[in-house]
């Protein structure tokens, strides 16, 4: 769980490592490279969030999306 993630230092440095590599995959070409964001896309470095900025909540951001049309997205 992130819970377990967020209390092993081990762990935490390994998932956030990875998801380096992940978001430069993923999620770059839209937010930019150390996500400052763009016209359009929201800057994910600032503590300005559309949906919440709990881990949870940005978790469940990426996993349903924005009105998405899933029982679990955002609406609004
Ligand atoms: C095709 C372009 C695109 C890609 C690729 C993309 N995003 Fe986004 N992302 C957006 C847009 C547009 C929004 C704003 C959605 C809205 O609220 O209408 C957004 C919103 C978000 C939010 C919510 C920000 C907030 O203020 O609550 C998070 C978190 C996020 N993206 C993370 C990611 C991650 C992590 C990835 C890669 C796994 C990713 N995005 C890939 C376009 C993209």
């Amino acid at each position: 769980s992130l819970a377990d993630i967020e209390k092993d230092p081990a762990l935490l440095a390994l998932a956030r490592a990875k998801g380096k590599t992940v978001f430069g995959d993923n999620c770059a070409p839209c937010h930019g490279s150390g996500a400052p964001g763009a016209k359009g896309f929201p800057n994910l470095n600032d503590d300005d969030w559309l949906w919440g900025g709990t881990l949870d909540q940005i978790m469940q951001t990426i996993q349903f999306g924005a009105r998405s049309g899933h029982a679990k997205t955002h609406e609004g």
